[in-house]
């Protein structure tokens, strides 16, 4: 991704070096408990991301991004927690596809990817415990609490074309937003400095970028997002794109989520979103809180201020 390039860039030489390391470690901890969870997890890693929250430990820590082994551990644990949940997600989603290949569960059935999954939160906190920091075990393990939290309200809400964007921006937050935050915390732990104010920058950007997820999953193309279009409508999610399409089109409002029950139903329905003008809308919202967040930003070093606002804007420029 050019973005996350240009970040790593403003980041210096120290944050690729870092990111490197980081990449290295993770594929050690993939390996070394056994031939299949080794396998699904491993390849779960290798399939590689956008590493968009390590990225976020690194910076959020200072530019130049601080050698030190802590933030390492730091960095890998965060993105092996967000490794899990999707691991994780991806079964209760009943997902497919995931940057471009099939899911653990589609290739390894549940069992394979409930173990995988939670070899993963396992490697990652034993990764942080490492670094003898309590307050950074504290910090995760909060967040992947709210996060479960956040998981569960999203099938617990499973159909409900009613539900309301508070409660949709609760979830938002509970499920992506709240491991921005840790990830923006735990860089700050580094110098002990800012972590309130980075945490709630991360928390803003880590909305926004849940919101343009949820605008990707209408959108697409497949080709882009690795994932396939109108995945959340077939699995009943409810997103911000369809509140406010339904508010603008009387057909969208009479539908019964449960018949959709075809990635061409489901294609239909998504241009059905688009032709409201709600993509638009919810885009614009997503640009405000990365405004927003940009603002949150405490008096930081110009480098380190520039590589974040860098990160802040790469959110939605995944969506242009
Ligand atoms: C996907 O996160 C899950 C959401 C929070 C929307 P990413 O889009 O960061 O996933 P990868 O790591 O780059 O694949
Ligand atoms: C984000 O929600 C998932 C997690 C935070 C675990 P989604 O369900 O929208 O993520 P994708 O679209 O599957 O990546
Ligand atoms: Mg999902
Ligand atoms: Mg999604």
């Amino acid at each position: 991704m050019n973005a996350v390039q240009a970040v790593i860039d403003a980041g210096g030489t120290e944050a690729l070096k870092v990111m490197d390391r980081v990449e290295q470690r993770m594929t050690e901890l993939a390996s070394g408990h056994g031939r299949l969870l080794g396998q699904h997890a491993g390849e779960t890693i290798a399939a590689g991301g956008k590493r968009l929250r390590p990225l976020l430990v690194c910076l959020c820590a200072g530019v130049p991004v601080p050698e030190s082994e802590g933030l390492v551990r730091a960095a890998v644990a965060v993105e092996l927690v967000h490794a899990a949940t999707l691991v994780h997600d991806d079964v209760l989603d009943g997902a497919v596809l995931r940057r471009g290949r099939p899911t653990v569960v589609a290739s390894g059935g549940r069992p394979v990817a409930t173990a995988t999954g939670d070899l993963l939160f396992s490697r990652a906190f034993a990764e942080l415990a490492a670094t003898e920091s309590l307050e950074a075990v504290r910090i995760l393990a909060r967040a992947t609490s709210e996060l479960a939290a956040g998981e569960l309200m999203q099938r617990g809400d499973a159909w409900k074309t009613e539900v309301t964007v508070e409660r949709y921006l609760e979830r938002c937050r509970l499920k992506t937003a709240v491991l921005f935050r840790a990830a923006c915390e735990l860089g700050a732990l580094e110098t002990n400095r800012e972590l309130d104010s980075l945490g709630a920058f991360g928390e803003a950007i880590g909305l926004a970028f849940q919101i343009l997820d949820d605008v990707l999953d209408v959108s697409g193309p497949p080709e882009r997002t690795g994932k396939p279009r109108g995945a959340d409508l077939l699995d009943g999610t409810v997103t911000l794109p369809l509140i406010l399409a339904r508010e603008r089109d009387p057909k969208l409002r009479s539908i019964e989520l449960r018949a959709i029950t075809s990635p061409a139903d489901a294609a239909a329905v998504c241009e059905r979103i688009t032709a409201t003008g709600a993509l638009e809308l919810v885009k614009a919202r997503a640009l405000a809180l990365v405004e927003r967040a940009k603002a949150l930003l405490p008096p930081l070093p110009l480098r380190q201020r520039a590589a974040l606002e860098l990160v802040a804007e790469g959110v939605v420029e995944r969506y242009a």
